[in-house]
């Protein structure tokens, strides 16, 4: 069936078998590999993107349900110029990169927790990532990365 919708900002037209899901049409289909596959169940949280500005599990998301919707991969959160965004330059500076599998799924948790909730506690940022699994950092550079973001973005000092 053909499918098309806003992708990274950019209008997308594919074609995809009907049982196809939203992960597999980024990753095989349209080769944004940023996107990870981990359980494929709905439960790891490393195939996170935004659909409509919400966090979802591509996984679980039948590639047909994105037709004339917007999806945001990690592919689509950099800077213009390619470097880093504020948020994935905090992740770096808080070490909340180790092997970094979660890492794309984290930081699209935070884009749209960020979007939502511009000054959020630590707890809501805690609450926010609940669904992404992190095998390496213990999480708490996580939270630190988001909490700087959002205090950078509210134009107040970053930690020093
Ligand atoms: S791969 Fe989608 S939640 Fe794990
Ligand atoms: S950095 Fe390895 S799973 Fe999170």
């Amino acid at each position: 069936m053909k499918i098309h919708f806003t992708l990274n900002g950019k209008w997308t037209e594919t074609e995809a078998p009907t049982d196809t899901s939203l992960l597999k049409l980024l990753r095989d289909t349209l080769g944004l590999t940023g996107t990870k596959e981990g359980c494929s169940i709905g439960e790891c949280g490393a195939c996170s993107v935004l659909l409509d500005g919400r966090l979802v599990n591509s996984c679980l998301v039948l590639a047909a349900q994105v037709i004339d919707r917007s999806v945001v991969t990690i592919e689509g959160v950099c800077q213009p110029d390619g470097s880093p965004s504020d948020l994935q330059q905090a992740f770096i500076t808080c070490g909340a990169v180790q092997c970094g599998f979660c890492t794309p799924g984290m930081v699209l948790a935070g884009e749209a927790l960020l979007g939502a909730n511009p000054t959020p506690s630590r707890a809501e940022i805690r609450e926010a990532i609940a669904g992404n699994l992190c095998r390496c950092t213990g999480y708490q550079q996580i939270v630190d990365a988001i909490e700087e973001t959002a205090r950078i973005r509210q134009g107040r000092k970053p930690h020093a």
